[in-house]
């Protein structure tokens, strides 16, 4: 197969930022994406409607002339969150969904839930008038090792939190480890996975062997062979469970290359040329149109989209620019460590 079209693709977890990285990355996901979740960690985080149209507009008035992308806003979820302004915000349709950042897990989560049970008002709320949950599924304790946080989560907060909310819609993001595609399987409902293009590609020797390489650090940190292979067999498999969010998150590589650097892995650029490659290694080209156009949008309810996008094999590899500029600082794209021949027509 040299030509494949498929449905438009959506992101089901991408980061925008704000200001002029919003502006530098927002026509990179544009060019290609339908719609996107929009991550709300921004510093301070998007926590109200008020915050979420403000935000809204901000991505709206930066995206390119013409572009055809609708931004899908979420409200980071807060103790304090008012459900009222939460569920007006949904009715309205103003928000898709609501994020839950355990405190302290990643990037900007300061604000996050430090006890679910502080929270379980408004997921109560959520549960009722069908508002989607996305969760980072990572402990922070200090004691738990950084590879075994997204097993624990499951184990002791996700699998209690489904048993006392059945009706909660959640979505368990970047998932990557074979415990979180075990764990997605064994729900017959209101629960499924996004998984990104870097989790398909690497495994933690990527970032450590042969020297410490900060572009490929992201989180939840990328794990042993064996759950990479899992989250493929996932991804390609054509479950309706599964779905792409590519969690493109930029920092400018100052941030990246410091002493202590940011996690993150910018990825808009040149997704779909990597999950084709992915994809077609697997001989699973056949489902790529599932897990990037049309599981997301059933699972959340919403229309698939009706415009395509074609990708067509080249013989020779496909250029990509190895960083964005921004008006400060360049941002790294991801290097998936092979030629790429899948390009977006
Ligand atoms: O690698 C990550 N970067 N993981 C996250 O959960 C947050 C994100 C960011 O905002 O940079
Ligand atoms: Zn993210």
């Amino acid at each position: 197969m040299t030509t494949l079209t498929i449905r438009r693709p959506d992101d089901w977890h991408l980061h925008l930022r704000d200001g002029d990285m919003l502006k530098a990355v927002a026509p990179e996901t544009a060019r290609d994406f339908g719609r996107a979740i929009i991550m709300p960690n921004l510093v301070p985080p998007v926590v109200t409607a008020a915050d979420a149209t403000a935000y809204r507009d901000r991505i709206l008035a930066a995206l390119p002339e013409g572009a055809d992308f609708k931004p899908l806003m979420t409200l980071y979820l807060t103790e304090g969150t008012d459900p009222a302004d939460l569920a007006a915000a949904h009715e309205s349709g103003l928000i898709t969904a609501v994020k839950l950042y355990p405190a302290g897990a990643t990037t900007n989560s300061d604000s996050g839930v430090k006890d679910i049970n502080n929270a379980m008002h408004i997921l109560e709320k959520m549960a009722e008038i069908g508002c989607p949950l996305c969760i980072h599924g990572e402990v922070t304790d200090s004691h738990i090792d950084i590879f075994d946080r997204e097993a624990v989560f499951i184990d002791t907060i996700l699998d209690p939190l489904r048993k006392r909310l059945p009706d909660l819609k959640i979505i368990s993001e970047h998932i990557t480890t074979k415990n979180g595609v075990d764990y997605v399987k064994s729900a017959d409902k209101n629960l499924a996975a996004t998984i990104t293009t870097h989790h398909l590609i690497i495994n933690r020797n990527h970032i450590l062997a042969g020297g410490i390489r900060p572009h490929y650090y992201c989180l939840p940190v990328a794990k042993r062979e064996e759950h990479r292979r899992a989250l493929v067999d996932a991804a390609t498999s054509g479950d309706a469970r599964f779905f792409l969010g590519t969690d493109s998150a930029p920092h400018t590589d100052p941030n990246k290359l410091m002493e202590c650097g940011c996690a993150g892995v910018f990825s808009a650029t040149n997704t779909m040329s990597c999950l084709a490659h992915v994809f077609e290694t697997e001989g699973k080209l056949e489902n790529l149109e599932a897990f990037a156009s049309l599981n997301g949008p059933t699972y959340y309810g919403l229309p698939v989209n009706t415009e395509t996008l074609t990708l067509t094999k080249q013989g020779t590899p496909v250029t990509f620019p190895a960083k964005i500029e921004t008006s400060t600082d360049p941002v790294t794209l991801f290097d998936p460590g092979f030629p790429l021949y899948w390009q977006v027509a």
